[in-house]
C-alpha cells in the first residue's frame, strides 16, 4: 500500500483563526496513466451479516413507523448486493470515455437534463444510474490527478439538490467528511465560498482529500475546510450563509445493520438514543448561520422518525421565522411524504436510500 502526505490545497479554518495547510514535499505520484476497463466493472456480490441485536431493534420500531413498508425495506436493507449506486461525474474532469462506458453498460442519467431556466436540476449535475445493482469501481485517489467520478447512494443528491445553490452563494457544509455532498454542492454551481466543516480529525483528512481528488486548484479561494463543533457555528457566524446543509451524524442503517459483532452493535444501539439532541443543536446552529431569505436543508441517512422529523419538530418551535419549504421534484422521489420533510424508503427495484430529508427557509 503507497503512504503519501495530503496534498491539502483547501484551506483549513478553526474557529477564527486561518490555518492553511501545505505540504507538497512528501507527494506520491502515479506514472501509470489512468484508464478504466470494463472487466473492472464488478456486482458486488459479498455477504454481509446483520446483527440481530440492531434488527431487532429495526423490526420493533419500524414496523411501527413504517408500517407494510417495513418488511420490503427491511429485505433491501438485508441484501447489500441489491443495493444500487450512482455515478456523479465530475465536471472539472474529461469524463467522455466514462460517459460512453456507462452508456454501453446500460446506466442512464438520473437527473432530467434541461438548460430552460430556473435550470433546476442544474444540468452541471450529471449522475448516471443502472436499473440492476451493477457497481463501477471506485478511482484510486492519485496526486495531481483528478478523479472522473464519485460514487454514492443516488439518494445522497436529494439533500443537495434541495440546498438549490445558486452561483455566489456563501454555502456552509456544517457536517462535512467525507465529502460526497460537497462535492455534488461543487458540480451544481459555482459558489463564493463553500466552507466544509468536520470537527474529526481523522474525517477531515479524508475531506481535504476528497476536495483534493475532485476539484481543481482554481477553486481553492472558494472552498475551505473548517474543524468546528457545528453545534456552536450558529453562534460564531450568525446570519453569515445564504445556505447551510447538515448532513448530520446519524445512526446509519445501511451499516448499522451490519454491525462487524453484537458489542459494536449494543454500543451503537446506546448512540442512537442520544444523537437527536446532537441533532438538535445542530440544526439550531445551521438556522442561526442563515441569513433572513436563506435556506437550510437537514438530512440523515437513518429511517428513525426520532431523528428525523422529530428533531425538524422540536427545532421549528424555536424559529417562529422559520418555515418547511420543498421544491416539487425532490418531494416526488420520496417513498414517505411529510409536511416536515420526506424520506426515501429503500425498495426493491429501487434500493436507494434510506435517507431523510427536510428543507427549511428563514423568512426575511
Ligand atoms: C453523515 S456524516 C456526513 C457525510 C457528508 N456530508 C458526505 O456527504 O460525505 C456526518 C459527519 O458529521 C460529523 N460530526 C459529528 N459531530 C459533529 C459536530 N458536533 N459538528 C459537526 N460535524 C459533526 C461526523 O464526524 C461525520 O463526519
Amino acid at each position: 500500500m503507497c503512504t503519501y502526505k495530503l496534498n491539502v490545497r483547501f484551506q483549513v479554518f478553526t474557529a477564527h483563526r486561518h490555518i492553511r495547510q501545505k505540504d507538497e514535499s512528501n507527494v506520491h505520484r502515479f506514472s501509470q496513466p489512468f484508464s478504466i476497463e470494463k472487466k473492472q466493472l464488478n456486482t458486488g456480490k459479498s455477504r454481509r451479516q446483520p446483527c440481530p441485536a440492531v434488527l431487532d431493534h429495526f423490526d420493533q420500531q419500524y414496523s411501527e413507523e413504517l408500517g407494510d413498508l417495513w418488511a420490503s425495506a427491511r429485505a433491501v436493507l438485508l441484501d447489500p448486493p441489491s443495493w444500487q449506486y450512482g455515478v456523479m461525474l465530475n465536471r472539472f474532469s474529461s469524463v467522455t470515455d466514462i460517459t460512453q462506458i456507462l452508456q454501453s453498460q446500460g446506466f442512464s442519467s438520473l437527473l432530467p437534463q434541461t438548460d430552460r431556466p430556473p435550470k433546476f436540476p442544474p444540468s452541471s449535475l450529471q449522475c448516471y444510474v443502472h436499473p440492476h445493482p451493477l457497481r463501477f469501481p471506485s478511482q484510486a485517489h492519485r496526486p495531481g490527478q483528478l478523479k472522473q467520478y464519485y460514487l454514492l447512494n443516488a439518494a445522497s443528491l436529494l439533500p443537495v439538490l434541495a440546498l438549490q445553490v445558486r452561483d455566489g452563494d456563501k454555502v456552509l457544509d456544517l457536517c462535512s467528511a467525507p465529502g460526497g455532498k460537497a462535492v455534488a454542492i461543487m458540480q451544481s454551481a459555482t459558489p463564493a465560498l463553500l466552507c466544509c466543516n468536520e470537527p474529526d480529525p481523522h474525517r477531515r483528512d479524508w475531506l481535504a482529500k476528497t476536495l483534493e481528488s475532485f476539484l481543481p486548484s482554481s477553486l481553492c479561494s472558494r472552498v475551505m475546510v473548517s474543524a468546528q463543533d457545528g453545534r456552536f457555528v450558529g453562534q460564531s457566524e450568525a446570519g453569515f450563509y445564504d445556505k447551510v446543509l447538515v448532513d448530520a451524524p446519524c445512526s446509519n442503517d445501511r451499516s448499522w445493520l451490519h454491525s462487524s459483532d453484537k458489542l459494536r452493535g449494543q454500543q451503537r444501539l446506546e448512540d442512537r438514543a442520544r444523537l437527536p439532541e446532537l441533532q438538535t443543536q445542530l440544526l439550531r446552529s445551521a438556522i442561526s448561520a442563515v441569513r433572513p431569505g436563506g435556506v437550510v436543508v437537514y438530512s440523515t441517512c437513518t429511517l428513525s422518525s426520532l431523528e428525523n422529523c422529530a428533531v425538524v419538530e422540536a427545532v421549528l418551535k424555536d424559529f417562529p421565522d422559520a418555515e418547511p419549504s420543498l421544491h416539487p421534484l425532490i418531494g416526488s422521489a420520496s417513498t414517505f411524504h411529510h409536511k416536515l420533510g420526506i424520506l426515501v424508503v429503500p425498495q426493491p427495484g429501487r434500493t436507494w436510500g434510506p435517507m431523510f430529508l427536510s428543507r427549511i427557509r428563514k423568512k426575511r
